[in-house]
């Protein structure tokens, strides 16, 4: 496994690449969620590249771009582990050089739900990723579902702008008490990873009612709400069940609708979400529930 920085360098690998070629855009500090993406394109495709690369432009002013954790040297040892080809680790100078000017927008599906608390977000991801996208040329890009917004708001942009590649969306990875997998869970003390928690437990109540008949989503939203009531460390910012590819909230569920959420455990701003109508192994299984 090679590790790579400029732009000549990646564009030299990938000119020696014959077969499929699946990308993996990371911004780095990877667990076990980032290397099931990188073990399932291991599976499709004959060369693997992984991008690290925490992208200023996705963060606002007031988020945690300067203290969001980096260890390349760690993420690299995972990723041979994992059976990576290449990682591409560009720098800020390479990605945004001075005279940078150019976005990508992708408008109505990044207007609600994240891109509504975060208004500049999705401008930050779309053009990072198209830039990757151009210079990978991968056959496939893998994404987790965990960033729900994020895999419909790309799967739209491939459309829109005729990315010749397939979009990979891979299961959320949980610990065994429901937790799902995120870098900011190492913000988390001990109290708080306990009372996060609350998340899955809401989802899973969610995915119950709905597995008995609820059909009604507000029915659905307020036994949400009543778990999060026995959790005051959490401050809720907003569950949503939206259709899956508009992020529309819906008021009738009719086969499959996206419940997400946000949540505040202290300064830490957690966000995790299933799909109803879809199976969900890992919060189904642990809950006893049967599909
Ligand atoms: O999901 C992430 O880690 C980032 O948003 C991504 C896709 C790597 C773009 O910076």
């Amino acid at each position: 496994m090679k590790i790579v920085q400029t732009l000549e360098d990646l564009r030299e690998e990938r000119s020696k690449m014959t077969g499929p070629v699946g990308l993996v855009p990371t911004m780095g500090f990877l667990h076990a969620g980032h290397i099931s993406l990188v073990k399932q394109a291991v599976k499709e495709c004959a060369n693997v590249v992984v991008s690290i690369y925490v992208n200023p432009t996705q963060f606002s002013p007031t988020e945690d771009f300067a203290s969001y954790p980096r260890d390349l040297d760690r993420d690299a040892a995972l990723l041979k582990e994992a059976g990576a080809t290449l990682v591409w680790a560009p720098t800020d100078a390479v990605m945004y050089p001075s005279g940078y000017q150019t976005y990508v927008n992708v408008e109505d599906v990044t207007k609600v739900l994240e891109g509504a608390m975060r208004p500049t977000h999705f401008r930050g991801v779309t053009t990072v990723v198209a830039k990757l996208f151009n210079a990978v040329q991968p056959d496939k890009a893998f994404f987790g579902q965990k960033d729900a917004q994020q895999v419909a708001v790309l799967s739209r942009m491939v459309k829109d702008l005729n990315f010749n590649l397939e979009m990979v969306v891979c299961p959320i990875v949980r610990e065994k008490d429901g937790l799902a997998l995120s870098s900011r869970n190492t913000y988390l003390d001990t109290a708080q990873r306990q009372a996060a928690l609350v998340l899955s437990r809401a989802l899973r109540k969610a995915r119950e009612i709905f597995i008995n008949g609820e059909r009604e989503s507000q029915k659905i939203r307020s036994e949400m709400e009543k778990i999060f009531t026995g959790e005051p460390a959490a401050k809720v910012q907003y569950i949503s069940i939206a259709d899956t590819q508009s992020l529309l909230e819906v008021e009738w569920i009719e086969t499959q609708a996206l419940v997400s959420m946000a949540v505040y455990i202290g300064k830490t701003r957690l966000i995790d979400n299933t799909i109803l109508g879809k199976p969900d192994p890992a919060l189904d299984k642990s809950s006893g529930l049967v599909l």
